[in-house]
């Protein structure tokens, strides 16, 4: 397992900056102190406060979290997708630029073939009146430089990939005439067409079944051997984590709670949240007789409760959990956990 290792001081309340590999090397992605925050009719929501890691090629990292817990928006940032009147501070440094406040012309050369995403909704993200196979020939084209018969080609090699039946034939079907996990593959496969060097996959085989998904799995680590391509994985599925993913962002009410090696952390959670995570699904429950849901819901994001955020749902929670935040610290070379009382946590845990 690769240490994490302390980067920076951190601002009061943000992530610690860790980096998984500690090999010295610039990392593909130093996220610093990100914040988004969004104006509402009930005022500023802040979905995102103060993340902070650090990703080197090749690395994957899961993120996990319960619905609303700032997934999405994380990776949105990252490619600079947050419209006005959202609102992003910190910074997002790739191949060691702040793309934080760079305008599209600026993003457009960093999207594609620097980070890519999957996103969550695949209907939003084909183009009802396109061709499947026209809005990948063109992204070929367009990008790559390819004749229109290469890029045909690749096109069809790429929809085979990710596992559609007759692929030569649905390249003039439209987005309509997909199913949903058709639709959602296709969007995998523009994702992956230019080779990106990071991809941000969130949620990215919800509605296929097992068998697709596991074939999709597999492309996106045969993509990371071959061409050492970075991974942040978002997902609420623990067990689909841990095929992928070999490091962990837990994430809670906007902020990393826990972050360590996966197989580490699934064994010896030293986050109450983490544990009750694992506790709530049949993949990482210690029995069937240990599955128990979370007490209790999220936090309102308008209003978030003074202390550790996941106070009012904590079975440990003592006084200074409601008044003191935490900081995310570092408990050994390789884990992060943003509790008052990790240490006894990781303890119950043995
Ligand atoms: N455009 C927006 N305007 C206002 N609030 C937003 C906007 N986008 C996201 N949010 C809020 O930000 C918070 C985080 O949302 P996000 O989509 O990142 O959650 P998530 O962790 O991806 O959840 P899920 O597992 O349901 O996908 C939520 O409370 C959401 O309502
Ligand atoms: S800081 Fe307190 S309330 Fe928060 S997770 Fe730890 S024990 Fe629970
Ligand atoms: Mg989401």
């Amino acid at each position: 397992m690769s240490p994490l290792r302390d980067r920076s001081q951190p601002a009061p309340g943000s992530d610690r900056v860790v980096d998984a590999a500690a090999s010295g090397t610039a990392p593909l992605l130093a996220v610093r102190d990100l914040a988004v925050d969004f104006a509402t009719d009930r005022g500023r929501v802040s979905a995102v406060r103060g993340v902070s890691f650090t990703l080197q090629a090749g690395q994957s990292l899961a993120i996990l979290g319960e619905s609303g817990s700032g997934k999405s928006v994380t990776g949105k940032a990252l490619l600079g997708l947050i419209d006005p009147p959202g609102r992003v501070r910190g910074a997002i440094e790739f191949e060691g630029e702040n793309i934080v406040g760079w305008d599209e012309a600026r993003l457009n050369t960093v999207r594609g073939p620097g980070v890519s995403m999957v996103f969550q909704d695949s209907f939003d993200s084909l183009n009802p009146v396109y061709s499947v196979g026209s809005q990948v020939t063109e992204l070929l084209r367009v990008r790559q430089g390819l004749d229109r018969r290469v890029a045909r080609e690749r096109a069809v090699a790429l929809m085979r990939q990710v596992g559609i039946p007759a692929a030569e034939e649905r390249l003039k079907d439209y987005p309509h005439q997909f199913s949903g996990g058709m639709r959602q593959r296709m969007c995998i496969a523009l994702a992956i067409a230019l080779r990106p060097r990071l991809l941000i996959a969130d949620e990215p085989t919800t509605a296929l079944d097992v068998t697709v998904q596991a074939g999709i799995l597999r492309l996106v680590r045969q993509l990371q051997r071959e061409t050492r391509m970075a991974l942040i994985f978002v997902t609420h599925d623990l067990a689909v984590a841990r095929l992928v993913a070999s490091e962990v962002a837990v994430m809670y009410a906007g902020r990393i709670v826990e972050r360590g090696g996966i197989d580490d952390i699934y064994r010896r959670p030293a986050h109450p949240y983490t544990r009750a995570l694992l506790a709530s699904q049949p993949d990482t429950a210690r029995s069937w007789s240990d599955l128990r849901p979370i007490a209790g819901s999220p936090p309102d994001k308008a209003g978030i409760v003074p202390g550790c955020a996941f106070h009012p749902r904590c079975p440990i929670a003592t006084d200074r959990c409601t008044t003191e935040e935490p900081d995310l610290r570092a408990l050994s070379a390789d884990r992060l956990s943003r509790c008052h009382h990790a240490e006894e946590v990781l303890d119950a845990a043995h």
